[in-house]
């Protein structure tokens, strides 16, 4: 008998990444369904640290019911130069220096880490997949939009939320083999949770507010939206306008709290219904989404979690990468125009909005699609049956 069984006996080593708050959610429903795999892959979870206030992290993994992450980069907030170069080459190092070697690296959804990760491991010859390929928005002025095309392009096995996505991908010259319709992790954790999402009235109370009996939900973090203080106030006065007919509930990004200050914006939200918030755990934030009347957003996710719970959303962008959710969900491109938002919103509210219906895939089991997918892949790159 040799001294040590052969490396392809062994199961294989996969390495999944998290970043910031949205990879959370879809990174639980993988690791449940990797963990229910026969054999089950052995995974190592490396967080990045690109969020790392506890309420942007530690109680996300919580409300997930997520493992601590194994390994963390510490990287913290920066320039995208810095923020990228510093995952770059810290990532590099844990590649070097883990006891053995990661079969593949997984990466999900769009985030500077994202990219960061799956280039240092394309570059050591370690296989990435990426969960959540082909997005396009069409727009490189978003950081997210330069982030999908390089990863996806790095990728050497991809995983689609929706039904365009292949087509994005093979246009830029993706092999069809490599591209697989997994459907929605995101909604996965979301089908998951929503039993146990938090009731709006208690968070509300949590926070030391009221519940008003109808409410929007308010929330952005664009950089287009938040990052210039006259931009940010004339949207809030805009919805201030709005509030008065239907009072907006407002979880403040961390982003977007530092341009509230520095313009000084807490006195023209106090004049209006508009009720802020700290960033919401995912319980807090499911249960507000499903009592909503209107939400109105420029984030990724929401647009999708909102089509899921079949509540209208307006997205506060001239673009969105995640077109079913207008074609099939209850999503509607909004643009940036403060007043023809508040138009809408008001609009909206007369007709009561798009139902929608859930687009292909969004069934709750898409992680286990990717776990059947990517184990026999792992286990056909090493050799073993
Ligand atoms: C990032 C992602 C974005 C995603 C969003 C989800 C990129 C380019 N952007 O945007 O795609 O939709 O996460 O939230 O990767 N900050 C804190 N505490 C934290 C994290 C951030 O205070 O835990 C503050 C810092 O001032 C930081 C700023 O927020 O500079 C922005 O953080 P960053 O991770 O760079 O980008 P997000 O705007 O969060």
């Amino acid at each position: 008998m040799p001294d040590h069984a052969p490396l392809s006996a062994a199961p294989a080593h996969l390495l999944c990444v998290v970043a910031a708050r949205p990879n959370l959610m879809k990174m639980a429903p993988i690791l449940s369904a990797l963990a229910r795999q026969a054999p089950a892959p052995r995974v190592t979870l490396l967080h990045t640290g690109q969020h790392y206030d506890p309420a942007m992290s530690g109680q996300v993994f919580a409300d997930l019911g997520m493992r601590a992450p194994d390994v963390s980069l510490d990287v913290g907030s920066g320039s995208h130069a810095q923020q990228t170069a510093d995952i770059l080459s810290r990532f590099d190092t844990v590649l070097r220096e883990l006891p053995r070697a990661p079969d593949a690296v997984l990466v999900v959804g769009d985030v500077n880490s994202t990219l960061a990760c799956a280039l240092v491991a394309a570059k050591r010859g370690t296989p990435v997949i990426h969960v959540e390929a082909g997005l396009r928005s069409g727009d490189r002025r978003m950081p997210e939009e330069i982030n999908r095309v390089l990863t996806d392009q790095l990728a050497d096995l991809l995983f689609t939320s929706e039904d365009g996505a292949r087509a994005n991908l093979l246009r830029e010259g993706v092999a069809d083999e490599r591209i697989h319709f997994a459907g929605n992790v995101m909604i996965d954790s979301l089908r998951q949770q929503l039993p146990r999402a938090v009731d709006p009235a208690a968070t509300l109370r949590a926070h030391g507010h009221a519940c008003p009996p109808a409410y929007g939900l308010l929330t952005l973090h664009r950089p287009a939206n938040v990052d210039d203080g006259a931009r940010l106030a004339a949207l809030l006065q805009a919805l201030g306008g709005l509030s008065s007919q239907l009072p907006l509930l407002f979880p403040v990004h961390p982003r977007t709290r530092a341009t509230l200050q520095q313009a000084g914006l807490d006195a023209l939200l106090a004049r209006h219904a508009i009720v802020c918030l700290p960033p919401l755990g995912y319980l807090e934030m499911l249960g507000l989404m499903r009592g909503a009347r209107l939400v109105l957003t420029d984030s990724g996710g929401v647009q999708e979690e909102t089509t899921a719970l079949h509540v209208p959303c307006l997205t506060l962008r001239d673009n969105t990468e995640r077109p079913a959710t207008i074609s099939e969900g209850t999503n509607t491109l909004a643009g940036t125009d403060p007043a023809a938002i508040v138009a809408l919103a008001r609009a909206t509210l007369d007709t009561g909005g798009k139902r929608g219906r859930l687009p292909a895939l969004w069934d709750g089991h898409a992680a286990a699609r990717i776990a059947a997918v990517t184990v026999p892949w792992l286990a056909a790159r090493r050799g073993t049956p």
